[in-house]
């Protein structure tokens, strides 16, 4: 294995940390911090993530003294150290000085200083200020032997409505659109006359106070606010890229978060990191929670382009901001950090290290939480997962997850399908859409990769696209072309709309993709939440009736074939559910909203047509298995996600018991076909 695997070969091994706030705390305590951290088996600790006000207490005036002797402490109890810039948090004095650093909100009133990731994206200060901060940070600790990455930031998000903002917006979109005329044209704004006869004429949308009735101004705004957010880090990242070349940016995402089209950041980041607070009493009771997590950790694997990610944050306990702080029962929080390795993490780290006296998070989970030192539980189960990392993992660093299934989740699709003024008002359950579909995958143990309409589809046999609203130009191509050779393609009721602005296609629904379905859709039918409907599927193996709710899509065949039909209202009789072989491959339409089981049934039948290994047979529900690869060694790792014990029997016949959230991994050596138990 080469060392390009690596988070950063400098640490080639799995790292287990998190965020450390040593400014909160007297001098005094850092030794301590450091005998603790060995004794946890905590080895990287963030630093810096909102320590401006103590890096730079007046401007101009900078004292990296503090971070020098932690820094040095690290080194000295053999510690690494990923280092942030503190641009999430403004200095107070910053934005007495210069008030325009602010955020603005869709009010257009700018809001006072406090919180954080209170700052305006565009403000050309603040532009400055933090590149100037990156920029000594990246001079003064750069080179040094101990630092594994920069941490660029924390948690972008929100939107800006500051008058620089609007600027830029303006700007954005003549850049996109070229003329006017063009704009109008995609915005279909003859409709109610909102046509726009100068680019000032035209602002930010969304509820309550702008435009809500164009659906590609409201995406047009998303992908703008996406861009922003990266020109930002951007702006930020360059002193980093420039003074410390070989040393890994990364930024901590947040999963699904809706605001960012996260597959744009891809090009700009070495690894990818994400931050995963699943709540603790809902794992007892929400089958979907866990299965929700591993499809973030799927996603931000493959928003990776070196598909190296970590786990950056993570409670050790609870979460202070949930409804109510459920904390980790005994096992939970082993199997959160061999959940993350198991979908391929290289890191598995905490927010934070010492639980903090004040503010906002004082109540939130630590590893020291307050009167506790290394007699707490929470602080003895992190050591026990951090003994267990070191003794065992090692290894598994740098290999790899394999996945031959990919489900599409794509922020813009998503975007277009909330702009879209019916066919339901509300929630039309995208995201949990989307993870239905990965679950039926989980469930068999399934590796899956988790991609947007813009990927490469031909390394993979099965591809799911469920709700896929708005198709980019080029998808249809794409999918014919992966259909023909070979691959299994699916794709739900509300697909291909419309194009990228939002139009629905001249031809009708389902434009450019009609032709590899087989089928045309003409016209949905959005059930009420009290009314339900059923289709009989035959001509599979998992014949039967399902019940439908909230959409019935009514589509025609053309080529394709019926493999169920609608058994109500005017339309009984109709198909449901279609297959069009085309080329070597089949591509399947899902007409109808059905039930879960009828989703894993259904999509777990295909990957078997389709030959897709499951990294064991059989597994109860609730337990899923995943595997990662290295260079002849592999890790099976068994998760039990339920609150009951289970037995699984792997391919090789070993019998394996697992306790409630247990983990087992089991580290095998491949030959070219068979699995044998080391
Ligand atoms: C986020 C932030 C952290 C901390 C945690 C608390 O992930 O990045 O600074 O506030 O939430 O859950």
């Amino acid at each position: 294995m080469t060392h390009d695997h690596f988070l950063n070969p400098r640490f080639p091994t799995i790292w287990h940390g998190g965020d450390y706030n040593p400014e909160q705390w007297p001098e005094s305590t850092w030794d301590e911090d450091m005998r603790l951290m060995r004794k946890a088996h905590f080895h990287v600790a963030t630093i810096g993530v909102f320590s401006w006000a103590k890096l730079e207490p007046e401007e101009d005036r900078y004292d990296f003294s503090w971070m020098d002797s932690v820094i040095e402490r690290l080194g000295s109890a053999d510690r690494y150290f990923i280092l942030s810039t503190p641009s999430a948090a403004p200095p107070a004095w910053m934005s007495r000085k210069y008030p325009e650093i602010l955020r603005t909100g869709p009010d257009r009133v700018r809001r006072l200083h406090g919180n954080r990731v209170n700052y305006s994206l565009w403000s050309p200060v603040y532009r400055e200020k933090t590149q100037e901060i990156a920029r000594r940070l990246a001079e003064r600790y750069g080179s040094h032997s101990r630092l594994l990455a920069w941490h660029v930031s924390n948690e972008f998000g929100g939107e800006d409505y500051g008058s620089h903002s609007i600027a830029a917006f303006r700007r954005w979109l003549r850049e996109k659109y070229g003329s006017l005329d063009a704009l109008n044209a995609a915005y279909w704004t003859a409709f109610w006359s909102h046509v726009y006869s100068d680019w000032e004429e035209i602002d930010a949308p969304g509820h309550p106070y702008g435009e809500t009735a164009i659906q590609g101004l409201a995406v047009d705004w998303q992908r703008f606010t996406t861009d922003s957010t990266l020109d930002f880090m951007l702006n930020e990242a360059s002193p980093l890229r420039e003074i410390s070349p070989g040393v890994p940016v990364t930024t901590n995402l947040m999963g699904t978060y809706p605001g960012i089209n996260y597959r744009r950041f891809t090009p700009h980041l070495d690894f990818t990191s994400w931050d995963s607070y699943p709540a603790f009493g809902q794992v007892l009771t929400d089958p979907n929670c866990w299965v929700t997590v591993a499809f973030k950790h799927d996603l931000t694997r493959c928003l990776s382009k070196t598909r190296r990610w970590m786990m950056m944050e993570c409670s050790p306990s609870s979460s202070n901001w949930y409804k109510s702080m459920a904390l980790k029962k005994p096992g939970m929080h082993r199997f959160e950090m061999l959940q993350a390795i198991a979908h391929g993490a290289d890191g598995v780290q905490y927010f934070q290290w010492r639980q903090s006296r004040g503010s906002q998070e004082q109540l939130h989970g630590a590893v020291v939480n307050h009167g506790t030192t290394d007699n707490g539980r929470v602080f003895r189960e992190v050591q026990q997962v951090g003994e267990e990392i070191d003794d065992t993992m090692a290894g598994v660093a740098g290999s790899r997850v394999e996945a031959e299934v990919a489900v599409i989740y794509d922020w813009e699709a998503k975007w277009s399908l909330d702009a879209a003024c019916g066919p339901i008002q509300g929630d039309k359950k995208y995201e949990p859409v989307c993870v239905e579909h990965y679950r039926a995958f989980w469930e068999a143990g399934i590796p899956v990769d988790v991609i947007g309409l813009n990927d490469d589809l031909s390394q993979y046999k099965l591809v799911v696209a469920p709700m896929a609203y708005a198709i980019p130009q080029g998808f249809a191509e794409r999918v014919s072309r992966f259909v023909e050779d070979g691959g299994t393609f699916v794709t739900t009721y509300l697909s291909g709309w419309t194009d990228e602005n939002s139009l629905v296609f001249e031809e009708g629904f389902l434009g450019p993709l009609r032709k590899v379905l087989g089928i045309w859709s003409e016209e949905i039918d959005a059930l009420d939440a009290n009314t339900q409907s059923q289709i009989r599927v035959s001509g599979l193996s998992i014949d039967g009736l399902f019940e439908v709710r909230e959409f019935c899509e009514q589509i025609h065949l053309t080529t394709a074939k019926a493999l169920g039909s609608y058994q109500s209202d005017f339309y009984a009789g109709n198909p449901a559910l279609t297959v069009n072989p085309f080329g070597a491959g089949k591509a399947y339409y899902v007409a109808s909203r059905n039930e879960t089981a009828f989703t894993g049934k259904f999509l777990q039948s295909l990957a078997r047509e389709a030959g897709i290994e499951r990294v064991v047979e059989k597994l109860p529900v609730g337990v899923t298995a995943q595997r990662r690869v290295g260079d002849g060694q592999e890790w099976i790792f068994l998760l039990n996600a339920t609150p009951n014990p289970h037995v699984v029997t792997t391919k090789d016949g070993a019998i394996i018991e697992l306790d409630p959230w247990d983990v087992a991994v089991r580290s095998v050596v491949t030959t070219e076909t068979h699995l044998t138990a080391l």
